[in-house]
């Protein structure tokens, strides 16, 4: 038995939630690879809206494993958060015993989000848009071999490790930005935090997760930010601080690329991206602020309103080469109805191809619109013939089918194809 993977193709908020939601009852477990609290998977059923940070969007299904992998930075504190908004819907996790941890996961402190915060501010105006949740000073303690790991937790000397570090952040803080932190608080409050996380499996979740394949039980990876996104392939320095992309999965869980199944790449009909950086086929003008108010464009985590524009396939042939995506799944494609004309970047002219921070210079094609409201189509054949047109165009130049297509946030909202 293979993993499968969901990510996103573009520059996240593709709606990887809402589809890991709707593939996870195929599989066995769902796991995160990477990242931290600073993705947003916003989940919409039976009328009620739950945002995730953490935890896996195969939650809400009981006899579904939801693994947090060991390429994930874990804040106890948001997990605290998110656990707690979970069990008062009645999602009761610690009796469901469907959620494990990875020991090796890396431990995100409240001081890594507060020298987050600092080192954004401190940039003035060539800020990241970094979330300001922790993420990259947590992986770079990792990196520099300084971080504490989930599974030390369970031993008796880990607050006094804890207080160690958070104090070295303090003195960082004190020197770099002239900031006096008084850390007992942040630490009372983070330890309150971890002795809720004593209550789930910290295990080893690279053990856990090759048994069941080898079992023959399906899992599915889920993606977090996006492509574009990637540490080592995005568009740097505007980027997050993990690899997103396919191979984020073998490094992430301990998962061989011989056993990489299907590769679901998530695109919206059109592009959107927070923060800074470059964004070819970005719109200035009045049609993007009526497609960033349609399609609800402002962030889960940040509430930042989202840069918006037209679909890119340069972007979408690039994340399509890096994930090896065997399947497109296109979202919120009922934002684009009501449009006389669509258009579309189908190459640059400078040729330009996310090697350095400039924008690259779009060429574009352009394509009817559809006016029919497309949100209560179910069925395939019943698509607007301008919208199979516009699906059968990207299928086309992007070598690769749309399986599925979304018409609205709802879980019911799917066309499969
Ligand atoms: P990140 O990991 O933070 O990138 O999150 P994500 O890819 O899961 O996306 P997120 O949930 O942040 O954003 C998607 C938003 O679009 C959510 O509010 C969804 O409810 C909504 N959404 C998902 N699919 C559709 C769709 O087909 N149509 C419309 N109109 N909204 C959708």
């Amino acid at each position: 038995m293979k993993a499968d993977i969901v990510l996103g193709l573009q520059w996240g908020d593709e709606g990887k939630g809402k589809i890991v939601d709707i593939l996870s009852p195929q599989y066995k477990a769902v796991a995160r690879f990477h990242g931290g609290a600073n993705a947003g998977h916003t989940l919409i059923f039976d009328g009620q809206k739950v945002v995730l940070n953490t935890i896996p969007s195969g939650i809400f299904r009981k006899d579904v494993q939801n693994v947090i992998g060991t390429g994930v930075v874990f804040d106890a504190m948001a997990f605290q958060k998110e656990v707690n908004t979970l069990e008062g819907l009645g999602y009761e996790l610690r009796t469901w015993k469907n959620l494990s941890i990875s020991y090796k996961a890396h431990l995100l402190l409240p001081t890594h989000k507060l020298l987050d915060q600092f080192a954004e501010e401190s940039l003035g105006e060539n800020k990241i848009g970094s979330t300001q949740k922790g993420i990259a000073p947590a992986y770079a303690d990792k990196i520099l071999r300084k971080g504490l790991r989930v599974g030390e937790i369970l031993s008796t000397s880990f607050e006094k490790e804890c207080r160690l570090l958070m104090e070295a952040h303090a003195s960082y803080m004190q020197q770099a930005y002239n900031q006096t932190i008084d850390i007992q608080p942040l630490f009372e409050a983070y330890i309150n935090s971890i002795e809720l996380v004593r209550q789930f499996p910290i295990v080893d979740t690279e053990k856990q997760l090759n048994e069941l394949l080898a079992a023959g039980e399906p899992i599915l990876a889920e993606g977090a930010q996006a492509t574009l996104l990637d540490i080592d392939h995005g568009t740097y320095p505007y980027v997050t601080s993990s690899n997103t992309t396919a191979g984020g999965v073998c490094t992430g869980l301990g998962i061989a690329p011989r056993k990489i199944g299907e590769v679901y790449g998530v695109f919206k009909a059109y592009c959107t991206r927070v923060g800074n950086g470059p964004f070819a086929t970005e719109l200035h003008n009045e049609l993007g602020e009526a497609l960033r108010a349609k399609g609800q464009e402002f962030g889960a985590v940040t509430k930042r309103a989202r840069r918006v524009g037209w679909l890119d396939i340069p972007a979408l042939k690039y994340a399509v080469m890096l994930n090896g995506v065997t399947q497109l799944i296109m979202t919120k494609a009922d934002v684009l109805s009501q449009l006389d004309t669509i258009q579309i970047c189908t190459h640059y002219t400078n040729n330009q191809h996310f090697i350095n921070k400039e924008t690259p210079t779009p060429a574009y094609i352009t394509m009817e619109g559809w006016q029919e409201d497309i949100t209560a189509i179910r069925d395939a054949a019943a698509m607007p013939p301008a919208l199979v047109k516009y699906i059968q165009f990207l299928e086309n130049e992007l070598q690769v089918p749309i399986t599925y297509v979304s018409v609205g946030p709802d879980r019911a909202q799917m066309i499969q194809r």
